[in-house]
């Protein structure tokens, strides 16, 4: 293997002239019994190849079950440790191993660490987004399709910590009336939505429902006709008799929505710093997407049909958590899991 392909951090040898790369991905993940999970943040062409395109909480639960021998995980580095811990014996690839994702990034293991002991008294709930270090000074995690109950479930006076996601833990106090101790992270995908942006389109748009996820600021939030995770949000969006949805979260999402409604309009809503003009991956993929200036997490969009294939051909690069944080981690990871499964979720 070219050592420069491993100093990047992912192998991405020269494809061969004429491959059809779709058909010798799935070519190569059935000759060695690979599950390609992705997430609806990812590039349209690799949602389509995955045997399975889930939110963070239907990936966890997928691994969970898996009888494949490699997981290759199209999502973000976070998303290949949970599968890795959930699933030790199997090889789990992240096909770029640069994905990583600010929020859990805003969250290092040792000030956490700190924080979690300097509060003895408190329960502490983790957003999945969170790397397996922080997951192991974490009780249970928790992701947003599950965030709200999983709080729900802890008596009314118990002290909570929530991290590391600021929005989501302040948005889950508001209809919860808890008043956990957040950490003060942030997802600047999520962070950058603009508000007068989404007003202009509102207008623009009045009988378009609003569809927010709750990573986004409180005051994006204000103005949603529903908040929830991509899974919840699509199924929202399927099932509502209206037409037009204005989508605040990123970009990826459209891909399924469009697919699962392709007689309904949906409409990026575009970050602080977009340009009117600016061209993204989606614009002409669908006859009804208005796409432009979409919101897109640079993390996700690092994984391609290339990457794909070469993780797959040669097995790397793997995620690895080391057995002493595995130990810790896989606790509230399973935690999570077990109550989702008690509430049907
Ligand atoms: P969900 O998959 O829970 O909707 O979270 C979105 C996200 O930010 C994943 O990185
Ligand atoms: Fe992380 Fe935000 Fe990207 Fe999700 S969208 S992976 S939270 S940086």
């Amino acid at each position: 293997m070219n050592p420069s392909w491993i100093e990047k951090g992912y192998v991405c040898e020269p494809i061969p002239e004429g491959l059809d790369l779709k058909a010798e991905i799935r070519r190569l993940a059935e000759e060695k019994n690979a599950v390609i999970l992705a997430h609806y943040y990812t590039e349209g062409v690799l949602q389509d190849l995955a045997d399975f395109v889930g939110d963070s909480l239907a990936l966890a639960q997928k691994a969970a079950t898996t009888t494949a021998d490699i997981i290759v995980m199209c999502g973000v580095h976070f998303m290949g440790e949970t599968c890795k811990i959930l699933c030790p014996d199997k090889t789990v690839i992240c096909p770029d191993i640069n994905a990583t994702c600010s929020l859990a990034e805003s969250c290092p293991a040792d000030r956490f660490e700190a924080f979690v002991k300097a509060h003895p008294d408190h329960k502490v709930i983790s957003y999945v987004n969170t790397t397996a270090a922080t997951k192991a000074w974490t009780d249970v995690v928790v992701t947003s399709s599950n965030a709200k109950q999983i709080v729900e479930s802890f008596p009314k006076d118990e002290k909570i910590i929530f991290g590391p996601d600021r929005n989501l833990g302040a948005y889950i106090n508001s209809i919860t009336g808890r008043e956990m101790l957040l950490w003060d992270g942030a997802c600047h995908v999520h962070e950058r939505f603009s508000l007068e942006k989404l007003l202009a389109l509102k207008a623009e748009h009045p009988d378009a429902k609003v569809l927010v996820h709750p990573e986004c600021k409180g005051a994006i939030a204000k103005v949603a006709d529903v908040v929830g995770s991509t899974a919840a949000l699509l199924k929202y969006a399927v099932k509502s008799d209206a037409q037009t949805f204005l989508v605040v979260t990123e970009s990826g999402i459209l891909h399924e929505m469009q697919r699962q409604a392709p007689e309904k309009t949906f409409i990026p809503v575009p970050p602080e710093d977009s340009l009117e003009s600016e061209a993204c991956s989606l614009e002409g993929a669908h006859t009804q997407m208005k796409c432009c200036a979409c919101n897109e997490c640079n993390y996700m969009r690092l994984l391609t049909l290339e990457k794909v294939y070469n993780s797959l051909v040669h097995e790397w690069p793997t995620i690895d958590v080391p057995a002493e944080i595995r130990e810790r981690a896989v606790l509230p990871i399973q935690r999570m899991l077990e109550i989702s499964a008690k509430l049907g979720l």
